[in-house]
């Protein structure tokens, strides 16, 4: 399931993390790649454990917590702290797939990482070029997306960043371990989540309504680590 999270963060927390951002002190992205992707990797990144990366990191899970997309979709159990990459005019992410674990700087936890995240911190109009290309079984799929919106997308997806032609893409990245590791049963859950809130809405007071939500609840105990 590719999803779009629309306005995770507000006009000021956008402008908040650039003002940060624009001047940061960038460093070479192939520092937290594999020894495959590093082959095909051309960005910057902040360094993991930068404390501005930690600060707008931190706004950034503060404000997935209250996002009940987010939350319904992804159904997190663990969020790699976000990080955060700028792409200048040439430079480019060729075709990959992230790795599977992720170890968290400086923490003995590990982040499986079930779902990708791509949170835009660069309006549209900023650069051309630089589309997150996603390719799954229904095909492949070009992200552009205004700033302070997000795309989720499984991390078992094939992806890559095409190449700047104009401007600046600033952005940020992070992995969810889910509750639930299978798409297939995320993607369930998210449609019948939508769909019994959809039915609460136009009849309150259905008994079946309970029902259903047993139903969400029991397949979520069937299928969640916790
Ligand atoms: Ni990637």
């Amino acid at each position: 399931m590719l999803l779009q999270i629309p306005n995770v963060l507000s006009a000021e927390q956008v402008a908040q993390a650039r003002q940060v951002l624009d001047q940061a002190a960038w460093a070479d992205g192939r520092a937290t790649a594999g020894y495959q992707s590093a082959k095909v990797k051309d960005n910057l990144q902040l360094p993991e454990d930068h404390p501005d990366a930690r600060k707008l990191g931190d706004m950034i899970v503060a404000a997935l917590e209250r996002n009940p997309l987010f939350m319904s979709a992804a159904l997190p159990m663990r969020v790699f702290p976000p990080l955060f990459n700028c792409y200048h005019e040439g430079q480019s992410f060729g075709a990959h797939i992230d790795n599977a674990i992720r170890q968290i700087k400086g923490t003995p936890y590990r982040v499986r990482t079930d779902l990708s995240a791509t949170l835009f911190l660069s309006a549209p109009e900023e650069y051309d070029g630089g589309e997150l290309v996603v390719e799954d079984t229904y095909g492949t799929h070009s992200v552009k997306l205004p700033a302070g919106h997000l795309i989720l997308y499984p991390a078992s997806s094939l992806h890559r960043v095409q190449p700047i032609t104009r401007g600046v893409r600033i952005a940020s990245f992070f992995w969810v371990q889910s509750m639930v590791q299978g798409d297939e049963n995320r993607a369930l859950l998210f449609d019948l989540d939508n769909s019994i809130q959809a039915i609460m809405r136009a009849t309150p007071d259905h008994p079946a309504g309970v029902r259903l939500t047993g139903v969400y609840h029991n397949l979520l105990r069937r299928w969640a680590d916790a």
